[in-house]
């Protein structure tokens, strides 16, 4: 086995002294294999290391500079994720393995001047997803961050999941795996509280939810994030204004170590001003609306009370319209009007009237011609 120093040294000392050696070398170079026996060495929660046989020979190892390309593709995606250029023939890498993932490393031998001179065709790898329906997954899972390091995950239960399962909560960081203590449950959801000390805010996090039930498997879920990602910081304390308008403040405790990463934001909001002036705007346009509605409510019943609206809406009889000669002619004078009317023609629309007041009238009632109009 070469160490990797030779590497370094090989680059600079092969151009002068073995220049010959390695065109022989490369004149020789065939095919290369892919690497094979891949094979998970280790594997903590979400957290896989992976190992593999290269299958080059020493004469390569030699004359050349050796990389292995990690790349990996979930079963639910369509792109494989260029993830690593590595040195040596094993990888550790934490990956979401519910979702079921593929892996692929090749070999790539460089020149002094790391110009690729031969790569291999890939090897891939599949890991297949825990056992269990997926409906009995957690789901929904997130986590916040408060108090600086105290922290609080919640998820809802799978589906399919038995109603009495039992859910746990794994962590992971700095290479120590740890079991949630404190379960609880908040409104339909099952959580955990994670007591201040034990999570490391500058830390990547690994989290695997598991479940147990004889009768039914759940399935693993695995994720992996910053915790600083979902930190609710606490406010700054001692706020004070100096006479000179200087504003101070602390640092809330537990704070104070990193007091160069954070950034602080000031308002200022005028008293003088802002209140009133939205207050008149706002109140006078509400207090207009609600006057409007008041009126126009007392109006309406007013007028339901005193029977004015069917008065109102009732039409006013106008004799006038319909005998206008009776009026214009003579002067209302109805006996000679009718005098003069022609008997109307359709018979069907002439009905005798008996008018007994006087004995004129009743010499007229068979011409009277019923119009649709009372007279009043
Ligand atoms: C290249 O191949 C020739 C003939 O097979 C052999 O003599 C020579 O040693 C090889 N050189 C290297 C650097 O492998
Ligand atoms: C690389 O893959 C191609 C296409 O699958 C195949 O023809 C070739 O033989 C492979 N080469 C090696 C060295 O396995
Ligand atoms: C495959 O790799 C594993 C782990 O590195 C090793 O124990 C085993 O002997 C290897 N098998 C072969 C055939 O190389
Ligand atoms: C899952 O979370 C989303 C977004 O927070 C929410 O809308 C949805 O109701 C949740 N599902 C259940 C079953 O609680
Ligand atoms: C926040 O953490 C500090 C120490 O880390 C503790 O003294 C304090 O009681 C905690 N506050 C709350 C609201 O949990
Ligand atoms: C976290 O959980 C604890 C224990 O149930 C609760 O007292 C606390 O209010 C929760 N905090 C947040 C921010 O959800
Ligand atoms: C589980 O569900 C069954 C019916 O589906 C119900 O009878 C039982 O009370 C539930 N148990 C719990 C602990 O909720
Ligand atoms: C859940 O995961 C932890 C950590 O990997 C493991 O020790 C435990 O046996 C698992 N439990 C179940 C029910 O799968
Ligand atoms: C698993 O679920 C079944 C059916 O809901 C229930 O009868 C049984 O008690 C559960 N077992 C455990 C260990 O929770
Ligand atoms: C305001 O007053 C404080 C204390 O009296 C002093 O330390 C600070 O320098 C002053 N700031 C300015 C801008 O004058
Ligand atoms: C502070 O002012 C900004 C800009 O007007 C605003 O977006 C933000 O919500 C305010 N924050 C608070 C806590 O009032």
């Amino acid at each position: 086995m070469v160490p990797p120093i030779t590497c370094f040294a090989i680059s600079f000392v092969l151009p002068i002294l073995l220049s010959d050696g390695y065109m022989d070398f490369l004149a020789n170079l065939t095919d290369l294999n892919p690497p094979t026996n891949l094979t998970i060495v280790d594997r903590q929660l979400g957290e896989v290391t992976i190992s593999w046989n290269d299958g080059l020979s020493e004469i390569i190892k030699q004359h050349s500079c050796i990389r292995y390309p990690f790349e990996y593709k979930y079963f639910d995606s369509h792109t494989w994720q260029e993830d690593s250029r590595l040195l040596q023939p094993e990888y550790m890498k934490r990956f979401e393995l519910h979702r079921g993932v593929y892996i692929r490393v090749k070999n790539v031998l460089l020149d002094e001047h790391k110009r690729t001179i031969k790569e291999s065709n890939w090897t891939v790898m599949d890991i297949q997803p825990p056992p269990g329906d997926q409906e009995t997954l957690a789901f929904n899972f997130s986590c916040v961050l408060y108090n600086h390091s105290t922290m609080n995950c919640t998820w809802n239960s799978g589906r399919q999941a038995a109603n009495d399962t039992q859910y746990k909560m794994y962590y992971r960081q700095n290479d120590v795996t740890l079991q949630c203590t404190h379960y609880m449950d908040v409104g339909g959801k099952k959580g955990c509280h994670i007591d201040p000390g034990t999570v490391d805010v500058e830390e990547n996090i690994l989290i695997c939810v598991n479940g147990s039930n004889s009768s039914r498997t759940i399935q693993q879920y695995y994720t992996e994030f910053d915790p600083q990602e979902y930190e609710v910081y606490n406010p700054p304390v001692n706020l004070e204004v100096l006479p000179n308008l200087t504003v101070k403040w602390d640092m809330p405790p537990a704070y104070d170590i990193n007091i160069h990463c954070f950034a602080f934001e000031l308002n200022v909001t005028d008293l003088d001003q802002e209140p009133v002036q939205s207050f008149n705007v706002y109140w006078m346009l509400i207090i207009l609306a609600v006057l409007v509605m008041v009126v126009g409510l007392i109006v309406m019943l007013a007028f339901k009370s005193y029977s004015m609206l069917e008065l109102v809406l009732k039409p006013i009889p106008c004799p006038q319209k319909k005998f206008k000669s009776l009026f214009d002619e003579y002067n209302g004078d109805f006996q000679n009007w009718m005098n003069c009317q022609v008997p109307v023609s359709k018979v069907d629309e002439c009905l005798p009237v008996v008018i007994e007041e006087s004995p004129q009238t009743e010499e007229l009632g068979s011409f009277h011609c019923r119009q649709s109009m009372h007279l009043p």
